[in-house]
């Protein structure tokens, strides 16, 4: 890795845990967003000019326009994150840019996420939390904020990747009766006695909770809209911590509105942070801000496979956590 004056330019376009920070700017010549502001194409463009490396995250949309217009210096892209649906990936292999993201590390952070998403619509937390803090409580009661229990019912993960796995890992421990789909079925040690479904409608049909944890990608837009949701068994529970327009939120609202599905949880959004409003006058949905990997440990870990990944690219070695043209 050159040092000292020879240190490659590098623009960071969100602010990482501070001793990620501290190994980037000895490393690089690091230009910063130092507000944290989500930064716009053209924004992006003016900052990284002369980068060799553009350091960004879900947040940032990388596409064509923008790789072309830092191509003359730009070498690699790292994302903070494992989804890569806002980098276009064709046109950086095409310009020769590489890039890079963070599988693995933050699959048990983002299983946790699922977990609490799943007892928090199940048991109903909003409403049980919102009736404390209102002082409107008036005691115990046998038919107060009666819920649903995990144990004995069926979790039924589309995507059952490495995210998907930790989820069925401790969707077990809870009891549940594990059911998958993905577009291969996992060989028998990955699959960990869990149901295979070779259609999503066939996981659908048997979804008491869906947890949707599959690759944000342009031709899942929509998938689960008002016809998928109809083949989920009534009173069903939806829990998303993928990407948020792979759900179709007048459908999901309607479902929620009309207790048809008995709730919701999700962690991701379309548009965010701009979310469908109606959402928030919901009692049904327990809402999180994308915070899946939001752990001190994990975004350490997140920012040091950047790190390692670019290292060995300077080194002239090929890192696990570089994405190959499709
Ligand atoms: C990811 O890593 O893809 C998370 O959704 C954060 O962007």
């Amino acid at each position: 890795m050159p040092q000292g004056a020879h240190r490659p330019q590098a623009y960071l376009c969100r602010r990482f845990t501070p001793g990620v920070e501290a190994a980037l700017r000895e490393r690089y010549g690091l230009r910063v967003n130092e507000d944290d502001s989500i930064l716009s194409r053209d924004q992006i463009v003016r900052a990284a000019q002369g980068a060799q490396v553009l350091f960004v995250t879900a947040t940032e949309p990388i596409n064509a326009d923008v790789l072309r217009s830092l191509a003359g210096t730009l070498r690699y892209v790292a994302t903070l994150s494992v989804g890569h649906d806002h980098i276009d990936l064709a046109a950086a292999h095409e310009l020769g840019i590489q890039v890079l993201h963070t599988p693995d590390v933050l699959s048990v952070a983002c299983s946790e996420i699922a977990m609490m998403l799943m007892l928090n619509a199940c048991r109903r937390a909003y409403e049980a939390d919102r009736l404390v803090r209102s002082g409107q409580w008036h005691g115990w009661s046998p038919t107060q904020l009666l819920g649903k229990g995990l144990a004995g019912r069926r979790a039924a993960i589309f995507g059952m990747g490495r995210i998907g796995r930790e989820i069925a890992a401790r969707a077990r421990a809870f009891g549940m009766e594990i059911h998958y789909h993905n577009r291969r079925r996992l060989p028998p040690d990955q699959e960990g006695g869990a149901v295979y479904h070779a259609s999503l409608a066939g996981l659908l049909r048997v979804a008491d909770v869906l947890v949707i944890a599959a690759p944000g990608a342009p031709q899942l837009k929509g998938v689960i809209n008002a016809d998928a949701i109809a083949l989920m068994p009534p009173q069903s529970v939806l829990v998303n911590i993928s990407r948020g327009d792979l759900v179709d939120d007048d459908a999901l609202i309607a479902a929620l509105e009309s207790r048809r599905l008995f709730a919701a949880g999700l962690d991701v959004f379309a548009n965010e942070p701009r979310i469908d409003a109606r959402y928030r006058g919901l009692d049904n949905v327990f809402l999180s801000p994308h915070i899946g990997s939001a752990t001190l440990e994990t975004r350490d870990a997140m920012g040091w496979l950047l790190i390692d990944g670019l290292d060995a690219l300077y080194r002239g070695s090929k890192p696990g956590n570089l994405l190959e043209p499709r």
